[in-house]
């Protein structure tokens, strides 16, 4: 099936309480991507960088908690060349970047506050290329604390931290989503959040209670593709280069943008998932 053609990005929304006249927003291209996955410690700057090297054209920081990065202050690493987030009190590296990724490092938060969500992008917002929400985590640790997943059945609060993002930041603002029940309730979410400005849905084509193994359901994902005019972000199932192919024909999607990720089994073992990872993303990656 051929792709549909859908609109390219261009949603711009310049209105704000405190940068009214001043905010020029940033835009990023996602069509015809290829995106590295958000993965808590897999998705640090080594692994960035060589996915970039293989032909990432964007990629996702692992998932860090709007608590944790307030807690950091910004330093300069002469000795690596990289500007480091860390933990005051602890001398914990919270975040690490360099300039050679800035144009396309994405800055996942967990959140459950707008307030707190803006504070927390804005200490990073000149270091990276977009700022990502995470709705999608399952885990038990982002659901108690109302973040994750647990802000897919919290429509308001959603509209709230994204569009406070998206009014304040000028840099590009997307999160990232599960199914839920029925493709009518995704779409209407999703609708929901194209709605607050942001430029771009990544959409993880498994619900909630789905386990890893679970198949992705990219028909899932084509419905909001067919739904939004914004570039939707898929994902799930992706494991190797012709995946991008497959899973764009599927979704129908303008833009080919499957995130990257790994499979389950190869957790455990660094070596191994680096490698699956590069193996991904030819140079010439067409
Ligand atoms: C080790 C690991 C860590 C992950 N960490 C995050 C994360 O920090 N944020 C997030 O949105 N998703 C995270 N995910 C989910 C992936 O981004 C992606 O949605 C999922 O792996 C897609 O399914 P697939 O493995 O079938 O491709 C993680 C997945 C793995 C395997």
């Amino acid at each position: 099936m051929p792709p549909k053609q859908k609109p390219q990005n261009c949603v711009l929304f310049v209105s704000t309480v405190r940068n009214r006249q001043s905010l020029h927003h940033r835009e990023m291209d996602y069509h015809n991507k290829h995106i590295l996955a958000p993965m808590v410690r897999v998705g640090t700057l080594p692994l960035r960088l060589l996915a970039a090297e293989y032909g990432a054209d964007i990629t996702y920081g692992e998932e860090i908690i709007d608590h944790k990065i307030l807690k950091c202050e910004r330093r300069i690493n002469e000795l690596l060349g990289s500007i480091d987030f860390v933990e005051k009190g602890t001398e914990s590296v919270v975040f690490r970047t360099c300039d050679q990724e800035k144009d396309k490092v994405v800055f996942q938060i967990g959140t459950s506050d707008a307030a707190r969500a803006l504070t927390a992008a804005q200490l990073v917002c000149n270091d990276v290329a977009a700022i990502d929400v995470n709705m999608g985590c399952p885990k038990p640790f982002s659901l108690s604390g109302g973040m994750g997943a647990a802000l897919l059945s919290k429509p308001e609060l959603i509209s709230d931290i994204l569009t406070t993002l998206r009014r304040n930041l000028s840099l590009p603002v997307t999160c990232k989503i599960r199914l839920l029940k029925s493709p009518h309730d995704t779409v209407e979410l999703a609708r929901r959040i194209e709605k607050t400005g942001v430029n771009a849905i990544a959409v993880h084509g498994r619900y909630v209670l789905d386990r890893p193994r679970d198949p992705a359901k990219w028909s899932g994902i084509a419905d909001v593709v067919s739904a939004l005019s914004i570039p939707v972000i898929a994902n799930g199932d992706v494991f190797e280069y012709a995946d991008f192919q497959r899973i764009k024909s599927a979704t129908g999607m303008f833009g080919p943008i499957p995130r990257l990720s790994l499979p389950n089994r190869c957790l455990g073992s660094s070596l191994p998932i680096v490698l699956l990872v590069i193996s991904a993303f030819p140079s010439d990656n067409t």
